[in-house]
């Protein structure tokens, strides 16, 4: 099993196009990502051990912290796509999916931080995620201060539907409203890949 995780874990590269002056990741945090190994698998009820679920999350954490990898500077357990409910709440915000996370990620935040670790969580900046749950657009204040309340301490933000001709000036909308929340949250873009993705250069630095 310490062979398989050792595969797993990896260091997450962020952009520093994005990035806030307020004194996070001023090395390449490390951590662990869950969408390399168990991508948008949500069939709890089949595969219980490999869904995307709490149980996952809680698990993997568990093996950072007691399995030798914490002390090698692994710090960040990382949700990918396909953790959210498919709508949100009344109220706008966005909510885990019940079945799965019955617990609910302020409860998993908890779990990691008493573990010493850091708990990150993945949206997209356009209408949908990538894997067709509901994005940020038109929401970034909300979600940024859900994430926030929530005690979450990063943020991968994808750019599935979203142009990316757009993303110079809608990255930097998250970014405002991270900062706002005044949770230090490490903002990982997927911006720049985006841009790549259709030959368009990268105009902010
Ligand atoms: C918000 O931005 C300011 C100016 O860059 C920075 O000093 C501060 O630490 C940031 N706060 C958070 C929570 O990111």
């Amino acid at each position: 099993m310490k062979v398989f995780i050792g595969v797993i874990v990896f260091i997450i590269i962020i952009s520093t196009a994005c990035s806030l002056d307020n004194g996070l990741a001023l090395t390449p945090p490390m951590g662990w990502l869950s969408w390399e190994r168990f991508m948008c698998n949500v069939d709890c009820d089949h595969d219980p051990e490999n869904c995307i679920s709490e149980r996952l999350y809680k698990d993997m954490a568990d093996r950072i912290a007691h399995d030798g990898f914490k002390e090698l500077g692994y710090e960040y357990i990382n949700i990918d796509d396909c953790w959210m409910a498919k709508l949100r709440n009344a109220e706008g915000q966005l909510v885990a999916d019940p079945k799965r996370f019955p617990s609910g990620i302020k409860a998993l935040a908890d779990y990691v931080h008493s573990k010493g670790l850091k708990l990150g969580i993945y949206q997209d900046c356009g209408i949908l995620t990538c894997a067709g749950y509901p994005g940020s657009a038109f929401h970034f204040e909300i979600d940024a201060q859900t994430f926030a309340d929530w005690g979450v301490d990063m943020l991968k933000l994808d750019g599935c539907y979203a142009l990316p001709m757009l993303m110079d000036s809608i990255y930097p909308r998250m970014t405002k409203a991270l900062n706002k929340t005044e949770r230090p949250i490490v903002f990982s873009c997927e911006w720049p890949d985006y841009q790549r993705g259709v030959g368009q250069h990268q105009t902010r630095q």
